[in-house]
């Protein structure tokens, strides 16, 4: 039988690709129906089905919710036929549901793949994220560091006045400390309604222009962005926020000690990961999944940390 690590290289990094076409596929016959809810459910139960067709071991380890509150994927669910390597899974079917549901841009499912215990099984809270791509010496962004020191950091290493830097930061009122800080240096701001999965990953291609990313999102959407930013290369620190005891006692549950911990991207996801993410909606990066007579179309990219491999593919499958 395949190792762990034979079986992450050889086999799940071209199947891992096929689950979250499955996922995005179903998600799009969701798109632009105001159904957030019915979008994620599309996708939870096509990915569910994708993971049960391969040969692992799987755990769920950032999943869709707690057992009591998420049928499906739920964050300790085993996954996979049961007979083969042990493999820890994170994911977001649909990272973007109300993007899907509106029918707007960058709308992605989501899977993050490694071996048993090498991401971080992190609650369902916030986290405070900043994250840059590679290029940069490392240290160059500091999450406690004010927005100004960072800013002028990068423009720094990048030989470049701060006007020339570009950050890229969900469009929240929480996060208008920052973009007032950011635009006093004259920096761009590249607002973004959702999905800070994609967001962090901006920062890894030049042609999207963004250098930087920063603000508070989904700590699971922290996870599965470190492990993306692993395989490319680049920069990311995070912090867990709690904003009531229920948090507390998630953090607890899911063996968190230290609760104020700063975690680097070594923290978040440690050994080899595979990531993929298939477009549901055109995005930057991917474009959306494309029906016609027939036929779907799809498009993914899967990643892996070991070897930096970044491979796109352009799918058409019979329907
Ligand atoms: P969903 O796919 O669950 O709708 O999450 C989208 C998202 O924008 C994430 O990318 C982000 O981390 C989080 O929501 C931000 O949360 P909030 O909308 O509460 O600010």
């Amino acid at each position: 039988m395949a190792t762990e690590e034979t079986y992450l290289d050889r086999v799940l990094t071209m199947e891992v690709g096929r689950c979250t076409e499955a996922a995005a596929v179903a998600a799009s016959t969701m798109i632009g129906r105001g159904d957030k809810e019915g979008a994620d459910e599309a996708a939870v139960s096509a990915l569910r089905s994708a993971f049960n067709k391969l040969e692992m071991d799987g755990t769920v380890v950032i999943g869709e919710g707690e057992r009591d509150e998420a049928p499906m994927l739920y964050i300790g669910e085993k996954v996979g036929t049961g007979s083969g390597p042990k493999i820890d899974i994170a994911l977001d079917p649909l990272e973007g549901t109300t993007l899907t549901a509106k029918a707007m841009a960058n709308a992605l499912a989501v899977v993050a793949m490694a071996q048993g215990g090498t991401l971080l099984h992190s609650p369902d809270v916030y986290m405070d994220k900043i994250a840059c791509g590679p290029g940069y010496p490392e240290g160059a962004i500091d999450l406690d560091a004010s927005i100004e020191d960072n800013i002028s950091a990068l423009a720094r290493h990048k030989g470049v006045e701060t006007s020339e830097i570009t950050l890229c930061v969900l469009d929240r009122d929480r996060h208008e400390p920052l973009i007032t800080g950011a635009r006093k240096m004259g920096s761009r701001v590249f607002l973004i309604p959702d999905g800070d999965v994609a967001g962090v990953f901006h920062t890894t291609e030049q042609s999207t222009g963004i250098d930087l990313y920063v603000g508070q999102g989904g700590a699971p959407e922290g996870v599965l962005a470190a492990a993306a930013l692993r395989c490319v290369g680049g920069q990311m620190q995070g912090r867990l926020v709690f904003r009531n005891d229920d948090e507390r006692a998630r953090a607890e549950r899911a063996g968190i000690t230290d609760l104020n911990r700063k975690y680097l991207l070594s923290d978040l996801a440690s050994g080899d990961v595979i990531f993929a993410a298939t477009g549901v909606t055109n995005g930057t990066m991917l474009d959306g999944v494309k029906w016609e007579p027939g036929y779907v179309n799809t498009h993914t990219v899967v990643m892996r940390s070991k070897t930096g491999t970044v491979r796109y593919i352009r799918a058409r499958t019979q329907r």
